[in-house]
């Protein structure tokens, strides 16, 4: 926890600071998306040479624009319920591909996906087990557990005892076994450990770790390493070195280069590409402590009570203006949990300053609620 700003990229700062403001002065809450950000990123990611594929994780962001934005940078689609395809298919060109990966979902989700053009990946015995029929003779992904999650915080790591996620590796041959059994085929092999990973070295173990398996199983012909790229959020850490992971790739492919890379990153993409503006309301003086309360909350963006998020947060309005108040930032919501931002040092705020929380883009809008019937923040796209 501080209030020295992160290393985050900032568009916002600078000549589209004024645009913000204009835009919240007809409305706010408001999430705001800079589609150049979004651009900047992809291009980023189409470095990595030794990726033969990318798919965007749309449980990020949905926003039609974004997924528009992305299709033209040349990317795939991962979603994760039939909401997801619904919204990609309606979203991008035909020829965009798409990679179906939910978990615990029920029969008729993988029912629907298998009507698009979706490629399904499943990670339990139990949809061959008793759904065999549905996946006669398909090409099909296997997600496994790796047996270790990593991640920004334990409830975003997705791999180990404590998951729910992926197949154990000790049941391999059954699944091969009902595989076999209904003519489904082994396509892709499939982990992905967490979300929020900012140590490069990590997914060449995983490539490493597949390919092994691959070798076993002998049908697979791509290899997807998962997502989990991270964004510098909190104060003094440092942004993925996007060449560094590549020749981490490059080396364990030289290993193993029978097969396609593919990886599925969604907060690297669009976590910067999106702030939340909001108008302050009311302040308190309590304790030891000052309260700025701000016209939304944890209904908006409910990382920071989820996860401890911790997002930058400025006084747009007054950007210049000398920090001189230690202020808990908090929204209007009834539990003491909505928090956005715990001592901040801010410009002493005045009532309807527009105040901004940054890296807002992943996670944010797609995680909001209903909660105290507050109206949901709208979202407003800078092409
Ligand atoms: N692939 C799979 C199978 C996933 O489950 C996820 C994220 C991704 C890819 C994309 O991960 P990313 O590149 O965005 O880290 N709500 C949390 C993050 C949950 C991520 C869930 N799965 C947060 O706000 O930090």
């Amino acid at each position: 926890r501080g209030d020295v700003a992160p290393a985050a990229a900032s568009w916002w700062r600078t000549e589209e600071r004024q645009r913000l403001l204009d835009i919240a002065a007809k409305a706010t809450p408001r999430y705001v998306y800079h589609l150049p950000t979004v651009r900047q990123q992809a291009r980023e990611l189409k470095k990595l040479a030794a990726v033969d594929r990318l798919h965007y994780a749309v449980k990020a962001n949905t926003h039609p624009a974004i997924l528009g934005a992305l299709a033209e940078e040349g990317f795939g689609f991962e979603c994760v319920s039939p909401g997801e395809l619904r919204a990609v298919i309606a979203a991008v060109p035909e020829s965009a591909p798409l990679l179906f990966t939910p978990n615990f979902a029920p029969r008729e989700d993988y029912a629907f996906a298998l009507t698009t053009r979706a490629t399904v990946s499943l990670d339990a015995l139990h949809p061959l087990q008793y759904w065999g029929e549905l996946f006669r003779d398909k090409e099909i992904v296997l997600r496994v557990d790796l047996g270790r999650g990593l991640g920004h915080h334990e409830k975003v790591r997705t791999g180990g005892s404590g998951s729910k996620f992926g197949l154990p590796v000790d049941q391999l041959d059954s699944f091969l076994r009902l595989a076999d059994a209904h003519g489904v085929i082994v396509r892709g092999l499939h982990a992905h450990l967490g979300s929020g990973i900012l140590d490069d070295s990590h997914w060449g173990e995983v490539y490493g770790q597949l390919a092994s398996l691959a070798e076993r199983i002998g049908s697979v012909s791509f290899i997807d390493i998962g997502g989990g790229l991270g964004v510098p959020s909190h104060p003094g850490e440092a942004a993925l070195d996007i060449a560094g992971l590549d020749r981490v790739l490059r080396d364990v492919k030289t290993a193993y280069p029978h097969y396609q890379l593919w990886m599925e990153p969604g907060r690297y993409l669009v976590a910067d590409a999106g702030v939340l503006l909001a108008r302050t309301t009311q302040q308190k003086g309590k304790g030891a402590f000052r309260y700025l309360g701000i016209d939304t909350g944890m209904n908006s963006l409910i990382r920071p009570a989820l996860y401890d998020a911790w997002h930058q947060i400025v006084n747009l309005t007054q950007l210049d203006a000398p920090a001189t108040a230690l202020y808990q930032v908090v929204g209007p919501i009834c539990e003491s949990g909505d928090v956005l931002g715990t001592d901040r040092r801010l410009p002493e705020a005045n009532e309807g300053d527009v105040m901004l929380i940054a890296q807002a883009g992943a996670y944010g809008k797609v995680m909001s609620s209903p909660y105290n019937l507050r109206d949901e923040a709208e979202e407003v796209v800078i092409e």
